[in-house]
């Protein structure tokens, strides 16, 4: 066989069609632009966007709200595997873990029609925020709380994890992280769930490899990683030369850099001003001052902008939510845009299964294991 054209990490391969969202003219889904649906939309009308094409009117709003409200929680024996699992476990194993067990208390999870598909992306998004805040309270020897369907999702997702009525700008800015959390186009995790969804396995097995894919420092795993540098560089008078030796060191510098966006990226210039206004409000404004020094530096010495997850993290620190909850929190909004992914990959389905460039020895003899040097 001939070599073919390769790219490492697939950079600039188009590798599937999808009518979900785009980069191309500034980020947007399914024709609306992040600025408008961060300045005005919900994170439910954006799920509904994403799950079922449009913004919902608001009678479909009301009923995709119920229906959100109405879910199932998790099943008894799934809270039960939750107090069993070690307390060394991270949060985001557990989320795997949690993927997982809800698969087998899902009644339709071998139907793989659309239909059924978006009921069970429909469940999955209102389990696994519930299930996230029931291990971290479990964590804390606390019994876990069930979401109260008078809240926004939002609202409830802090409500579930603080037990303190946040406030309306904290809420805000909690809608508008999930929303731009919610869906990128061929990520690594969502091309993840398309590779899985495009061998017919199940919705529920397309996530929980997200979850995987997801978890990753390169990937959704450098928000946690923000936090440990901030706290570690502590002040931003020590920015410049933390910055300068992490990079003599070659180290990479989580919350900087993107395979696409090479001058930066939109969803973080928008988190970074909630940053600001929420920082304000609790107490946080030295870490704004910190994380301004560092990405200056890093801009004046490799060019690098910071990604969503740079201010991200802050914004979850200022609210007071544990670091083990960031990576979670963005399985919570990401699986509005896995599920849709699925549902599109299985509506045009055909295997997904690339070709590779084969770098081994060529053709040998087979040695008998008396005649293999030692
Ligand atoms: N810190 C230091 N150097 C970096 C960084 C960084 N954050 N990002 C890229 N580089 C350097 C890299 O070392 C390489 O340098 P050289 O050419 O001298 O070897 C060059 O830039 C190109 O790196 P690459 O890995 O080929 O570039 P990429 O487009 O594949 O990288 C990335 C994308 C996200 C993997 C990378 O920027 C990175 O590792 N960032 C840190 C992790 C991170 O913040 N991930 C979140 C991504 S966005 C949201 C999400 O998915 O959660």
């Amino acid at each position: 066989m001939t070599e073919r054209e390769y790219s490492p990490g697939l950079e600039g391969i188009v590798a599937g069609e999808t009518a979900i969202s785009t980069l191309a003219g500034g980020l947007s889904y399914r024709g609306y632009s992040i600025e408008d649906l961060a300045h005005h939309a919900t994170f439910e009308e954006v799920a509904h966007i994403l799950l079922h094409g449009d913004l919902p009117t608001a009678d479909e709003l009301a009923k995709f709200r119920k229906r959100l409200g109405t879910q199932e929680v998790i099943p008894p024996p799934v809270l039960e595997t939750l107090r069993r699992i070690p307390v060394k476990v991270p949060m985001m194993d557990v989320m795997r873990t949690g993927a997982s067990l809800l698969a087998h208390w899902e009644n339709e999870v071998a139907d793989n029609s659309h239909d059924a598909n978006v009921r069970k992306a429909e469940r999955l998004l209102v389990q696994l925020p519930i299930l996230m805040a029931a291990r971290h309270r479990l964590l804390q020897g606390k019994e876990p709380v069930a979401a109260d369907p008078r809240r926004s999702f939002a609202e409830n997702v802090l409500w579930m994890l603080l037990r303190t009525q946040p406030t309306p700008a904290m809420t805000r800015a909690m809608d508008v992280s999930l929303i731009l959390y919610a869906e990128h186009e061929f990520n690594a995790s969502t091309f993840t769930a398309r590779v899985i969804a495009s061998t017919l396995s199940d919705l529920h097995s397309s996530i929980c490899g997200a979850i995987g894919a997801l978890k990753g420092p390169l990937h959704g795993g450098a928000n946690e990683r923000v936090l440990a540098i901030l706290q570690t560089v502590g002040s931003a008078d020590k920015a410049e030369a933390w910055v300068m030796d992490a990079l003599a060191k070659k180290q990479r510098i989580m919350g900087f850099g993107h395979r696409v966006y090479k001058d930066g990226d939109p969803r973080a210039a928008y988190v970074k001003t909630m940053c600001r206004e929420i920082a304000a409000e609790t107490g946080h404004t030295p870490m704004e001052d910190l994380a301004d020094k560092i990405e200056e530096v890093v801009w004046r010495e490799k060019k690098l902008p910071p990604n969503v997850d740079w201010p991200t993290a802050r914004l979850y620190h200022y609210f007071g939510l544990a670091v083990e909850l960031y990576t979670p929190l963005f399985v919570v909004a990401r699986t509005a845009g896995w599920c849709a992914h699925v549902i599109e990959q299985l509506d045009e389905n055909r295997l997904i299964r690339p070709a590779a460039n084969y770098t081994g020895p060529g053709r040998r003899e087979w040695k008998d294991i008396s005649q293999r040097a030692d």
